[in-house]
């Protein structure tokens, strides 16, 4: 998964590609490359980030492409960066080419010489091989013989002022006006006065003077599609890090959700599918697989309604049972991630009614389902998603309080009105994890515990953690931990407790007692003050009470914070843990 750029235009190339680059880096920052025409084919290739690219001021052409690479096959390194360049053809490629092995062999036994481990190479060497003279029925011979997933810009050294795309299951955007430009998502090139044109799977465009898209048939017409423009690419505005900036937007994200109004007023659709589903499925990834397991409490406690939540690349291979009246929810911030595309394309094509959960709204996610709903969290910069969670949360809660409404069950939305001042209220004591970092900076090992919703907000803490300090971490039931994972507890190691469970207090201190017992120090995220003096406690930090399933909202705050202040106390910068990005558009 990467980020590709093109432009084609009057002005140099170089600077304009490394401008967009940056902005894609977050879908992948381990290598960085650009090629330009001026004459022949010039390249420039790093590895890290797009900061890395030297000497390019003597690039001097007007059209070029460029990559931002997040490693698949092959290192992290200058020789498996993008482009990638055969003969008379430089390619980037964002996607997987699954039969990469077999079409290698082919150009090998044609004498053909390979220098990188990527897949993407072979792109290069079939442009070369099916290329006489017609640009366009080069790449369509080519995407022909491919399986996977390519979004692809090339350049052709006796084509100059083109640049030829293709896309199949990877996003691509065109942008005229100012230049021509292609880009992996709109947020890189979008630009007041420019006409932006998504391609759809199956569909190429040669760009020069302007925008000529093509299907497999032949030409075709696309309509642009419209954008706010006030949607730009955030700064840090006074943060060092975008991760805590993000942190403290929480409040004033979950206050622009209004997801009550919005569910019922904007989407009785779903509404109305959702009330009459026997069965609802969560699928999605990482945080927003959290998110699912959060919403799962809420359905069934609040709504009653049966919950299953899988993790979108088990589902999609799990061959699962998806019933006549099934709702199946996929939950994503980008809206990009392959395996969570996936599973909603399986239970649409199953039958069951799909609803997305969506912070990007214009993502491919959005565009499958039957309804998107937008969780409003704004654009998250951060890899460790933040905010996004808190929002998505806001909205499944939502769903689930609009369901147990119309069962007669009533003041769920009442309470999700209290949250933005609630986590304001969070983020300030949530400071308190401070305190802790000593304690944590060089555990060989890290624990979250908790009961029901807690054990979600415990999962969600460890996962921050360990992607963003690259300590061993780990979530338990609170209960589970003495059947196994209890032999691990030795003297010092940190174990962070999560209680907000009047009715399971009792029971998650048992834990904590018996944690206690074998010499780890315990830490408490808690909304029942009477436990936060206990006295096994290193620290605790006392957060508002906001009821029992809605709380991961708020103790989730707290564990955002430790593990972003931990992994600046190691020198990691945590907005960019290594071999992570924020969006995995490949398997
Ligand atoms: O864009 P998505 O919400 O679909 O992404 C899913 C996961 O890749 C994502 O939540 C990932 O786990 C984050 N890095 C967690 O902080």
């Amino acid at each position: 998964m990467c980020g590709i750029v093109g432009y084609v235009g009057k002005k140099r190339a170089a600077p304009l590609l490394l401008g967009a680059l940056k902005k894609l880096e977050y879908r992948g920052y381990d290598s960085a490359g650009i090629a330009v025409l001026c004459g022949g084919l010039a390249v420039r290739k790093c590895a890290g980030e797009v900061s890395n690219l030297r000497s390019t001021a003597s690039m001097e052409g007007t059209c070029g492409i460029g990559h931002t690479r997040w490693a698949t096959h092959g290192g992290p390194t200058e020789r498996n960066a993008h482009p990638h360049v055969w003969k008379r053809f430089a390619v980037v490629h964002n996607g997987i080419i699954e039969n990469y092995q077999s079409l290698r062999a082919e150009c090998e036994a044609r004498g053909e010489e390979f220098y990188s481990e990527t897949d993407s190479e072979v792109v290069a060497h079939l442009m070369e091989f099916y290329y006489a003279g017609d640009l366009l029925g080069a790449l369509k011979e080519t995407c022909a013989r491919l399986k996977g997933s390519y979004a692809l810009a090339v350049l052709c050294s006796e084509r100059p002022g083109t640049i030829a795309l293709a896309r199949y299951k990877s996003p691509l955007v065109v942008g005229v006006g100012g230049g021509v430009w292609c880009a992996s998502d709109i947020p890189a090139i979008a630009a007041k006065d420019r006409a932006l044109y998504p391609l759809a799977d199956g569909e190429f465009a040669l760009l020069g003077d302007g925008a000529q898209f093509y299907g497999r048939e032949g030409r075709i017409e696309k309509q642009p599609v419209g954008r706010d423009m006030s949607e730009s690419i955030p700064l840090k505005r006074g943060y060092r890090h975008f991760m805590r900036k993000e942190i403290d937007e929480i409040p004033a994200v979950l206050a622009k959700c209004r997801p009550c109004a919005l569910v019922s007023a904007s989407f009785p659709g779903v509404r109305d599918g959702l009330a009459a589903s026997s069965h609802i499925t969560v699928v999605a990834c990482g945080t927003a697989y959290h998110a699912g397991l959060a919403a799962r409490c809420a359905f069934e406690t609040l709504a009653r309604v049966p919950c299953t939540v899988t993790v979108a690349s088990e589902y999609r291979y799990a061959d699962p049972v998806i019933g006549e009246g099934e709702t199946v929810i996929a939950v994503s911030q980008s809206g990009e991630t392959a395996d969570t595309i996936a599973a909603a394309e399986l239970a649409r094509g199953c039958g069951a009614r799909t609803v997305a959960v969506v912070n990007v709204t214009d993502s491919t996610l959005a565009g499958l389902c039957d309804d998107a709903l937008p969780v409003s969290a704004g654009r998250e910069i951060a890899v460790a998603a933040t905010k996004s969670f808190n929002a998505q949360l806001m909205v499944l809660y939502t769903l689930a309080a609009t369901l147990a409404e119309a069962k007669g069950r009533r003041g769920y939305g009442d309470l999700l009105k209290e949250m933005p001042e609630l986590a304001a209220q969070t983020v300030s004591v949530g400071e308190g994890v401070r305190a802790w970092v000593a304690y944590f900076v060089s555990a060989s090992s890290v624990y979250f515990i908790g009961r029901g919703a807690d054990y979600v907000a415990a999962l969600e803490g460890s996962l921050k953690l360990k992607e963003i300090t690259y300590l061993p971490s780990e979530g338990y039931p609170a209960g589970e931990l003495k059947h196994g994972t209890l032999a691990l507890v030795e003297e010092g190691t940190p174990i962070v407790a999560v209680l907000t469970s009047e009715r399971l207090a009792e029971k998650t201190m048992n834990a904590v007692h018996e944690v206690y017992a074998r010499g780890a120090r315990v830490f408490l995220i808690t909304s029942l003050a009477e436990y936060a003096a206990s006295k096994e406690l290193t620290g605790a930090v006392v957060i508002p009470q906001c009821g029992e399933v809605f709380s991961p909202m708020l103790s989730v705050i707290p564990l955002q914070l430790l593990a972003y202040y931990v992994s600046v106390a190691r020198g990691i910068d945590p907005d960019k843990p290594r071999n992570l990005a924020k969006s995995v558009t490949v398997e």
